[in-house]
């Protein structure tokens, strides 16, 4: 397995560090002993997220869509790990915006690497673009079948990553993450996935909202592990011109995450069956994740259950707020 240490001393870019996974990944870097350039907008993102004041930190304001901008923060960089994006809800009320951020601010991005001749981009896509999938557990070779307007963005961040190491050399590598939850994601976050939804719901101890019959499935993925992924992925020769599953190879159900919480919290509060919405579309999800085991050794440390208590802990202990290193 690679050596995260290696990070020690390298200026590391993160593309949307103020945010959930972002935020994860970049504490993540400052406790290996990196110097961090954070690039955010703060659309979703929060300085709480982030230690401000941290003397190997470096937090720009500004929209990976500002080509100057980009071109600057990617010059005094290593290595870029790029996590900004428009979410899935955004997308779908205005798929311009997405296409905006989620095409032309990789693009940006992917032109500036090749400019600077930085070492390594890693590039955060996502499981939604494998749609509804023939076959279960999904391969990272099997069919893209793009079903929003987000996967299409984020499908084609992936193909401008794959298209710039063919044509130019540029050093990518892509992790695909399955439905992260855990520390940082925030309930208060309009665009939070189901995991912090529940949480909130049952903090409050009111009826958890289950869009459909609760039966589908999803490969649920805790933000330590993903950010371990992703960091391996930016260091490992044999992720050079790759893409990865990030995920835990375990399906669960939405009614099984509904009574998982509720055993967590310890609140026996009811489930709301509720119409589906329009991104509801996906009726299974779990990932294959021999690829990243054999060629990064990577595998997730945390089961769902411990995950999910682990964030419970983190929202009871620090109430969403402060980020530490
Ligand atoms: N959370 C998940 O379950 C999940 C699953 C699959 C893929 N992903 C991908 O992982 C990445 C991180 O997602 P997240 O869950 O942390 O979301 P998030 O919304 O918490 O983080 C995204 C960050 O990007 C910033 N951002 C948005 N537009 C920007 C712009 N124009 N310029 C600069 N910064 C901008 C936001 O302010 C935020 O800090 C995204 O690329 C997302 O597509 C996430």
């Amino acid at each position: 397995m690679a050596d995260l240490d290696r990070f020690k001393d390298q200026r590391v870019l993160v593309t949307g560090g103020a945010g959930f996974v972002g935020c994860n990944i970049v504490r993540r870097l400052l406790n290996i002993g990196a110097s961090v350039i954070v690039l955010d907008d703060f659309y979703t993102g929060k300085e709480d997220n982030l230690p401000i004041g941290h003397p190997k930190l470096e937090v720009v304001r500004g929209s990976v869509t500002d080509f100057d901008l980009v071109r600057r923060v990617v010059k005094a960089s290593e290595t870029v790990v790029h996590e900004a994006a428009r979410n899935i809800i955004v997308s779908m009320r205005n798929p311009r915006e997405d296409y905006e951020v989620n095409i032309g601010g990789t693009l940006n991005v992917l032109m500036a690497v090749r400019e600077a001749g930085v070492r390594r981009m890693v590039y955060a896509s996502s499981a939604s673009i494998y749609g509804n999938p023939r076959y279960i557990p999904i391969n990272e070779e099997d069919a893209a079948n793009m079903l929003t307007p987000y996967s299409v963005s984020k499908f084609a961040g992936e193909n401008y990553c794959k298209a710039f190491y063919e044509s130019y050399g540029t050093s990518t590598a892509v992790v695909r993450y399955s439905n992260v939850y855990g520390i940082a994601q925030r309930p208060d976050n309009p665009y939070c996935g189901v995991v912090a939804k529940f949480f909130e719901s049952a903090v409050a101890g009111e009826a958890l909202h289950i869009h459909g019959d609760g039966q589908q499935t999803r490969d649920f993925t805790f933000v330590e592990d993903v950010t371990e992924a992703t960091l391996l992925a930016a260091l490992s020769p044999k992720a050079e011109g790759q893409v990865y599953n990030v995920a835990t190879g375990y399906e669960a159900s939405i009614n099984q995450l509904a009574r998982l919480i509720i055993e967590v919290t310890g609140n026996r509060v009811a489930l709301d069956y509720v119409d589906r919405r329009d991104i509801d579309n996906i009726r299974r999800r779990v990932l294959n994740i021999e690829k990243i085991r054999r060629d990064l050794r990577w595998i997730p440390s945390v089961t769902l259950e411990q995950g999910l208590r682990r964030t419970f802990q983190w929202l009871q202990e620090a109430g969403g707020r402060k980020a530490e290193v």
